[in-house]
């Protein structure tokens, strides 16, 4: 097995890396560490900052990952912004946003940043969707009991086994594997 550090607070995103990590012999170590987010449109930007903080202030080689939801009808809010408006106007808020809107087409986007003293670099994830009209489902975290992926009737929130074979971090992680374990 090959470990790497995970730069995170959210131990959901460490147990879905490790179920992806796990076939490709890759073993995510969560650490907790503080380190700034730059206000910026993009998840890759903001994943590839963090992980140069990360390695300058902490020398060894690492990953962080930033991800959001982006909804369409609200012009891909909240995006980046999606942890804060969470929890400033919870998942109520989000519906009472998209009441009338016809298009409920969204998409996660997740960007893994790898960096260590060679070199910083991204893998980037994304799954298309749509926002179910009501609250459903328990499993998984923030905005997963309203995300209806493309192809399934589900919500993530009712199905964590659909997520964890098409979400954006499935992607994000399994290229991120797919690479770090051949690089030495
Ligand atoms: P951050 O990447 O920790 O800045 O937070 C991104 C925020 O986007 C999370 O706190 C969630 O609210 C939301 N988010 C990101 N990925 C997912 C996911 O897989 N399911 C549900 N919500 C997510």
């Amino acid at each position: 097995m090959k470990q790497i550090i995970f730069i995170t607070s959210n131990k959901h995103k460490v147990r879905e890396a490790n179920k992806i990590g796990k076939s490709f012999g890759v073993e995510f170590k969560q650490k907790f560490f503080s380190y700034p987010e730059i206000r910026a449109d993009s998840v890759n930007d903001v994943a590839k900052e963090g992980a140069k903080y990360c390695y300058e202030k902490l020398r060894k080689a690492l990953i962080v990952e930033d991800s959001g939801l982006f909804i369409n009808a609200l012009n891909k809010f909240p995006g980046t912004y999606s942890k804060f408006v969470l929890g400033k106007i919870g998942l109520d808020g989000i519906l009472r946003l998209m009441q009338n809107k016809k298009d409920r087409t969204a998409f996660f986007v997740s960007s893994v940043g790898f960096a260590d003293k060679n070199q910083i670099k991204t893998f980037n994830g994304v799954v298309k969707g749509k926002i179910a009209k009501k609250i459903r489902g328990s499993c998984g975290f923030g905005y997963d009991p309203v995300f209806i992926p493309n192809g399934f009737r589900k919500t993530y929130g009712e199905d964590d086994k659909i997520k964890n074979k098409t979400s954006h971090r499935f992607k994000s992680i399994t290229k991120f594997c797919k690479w770090y374990h051949k690089y030495s």
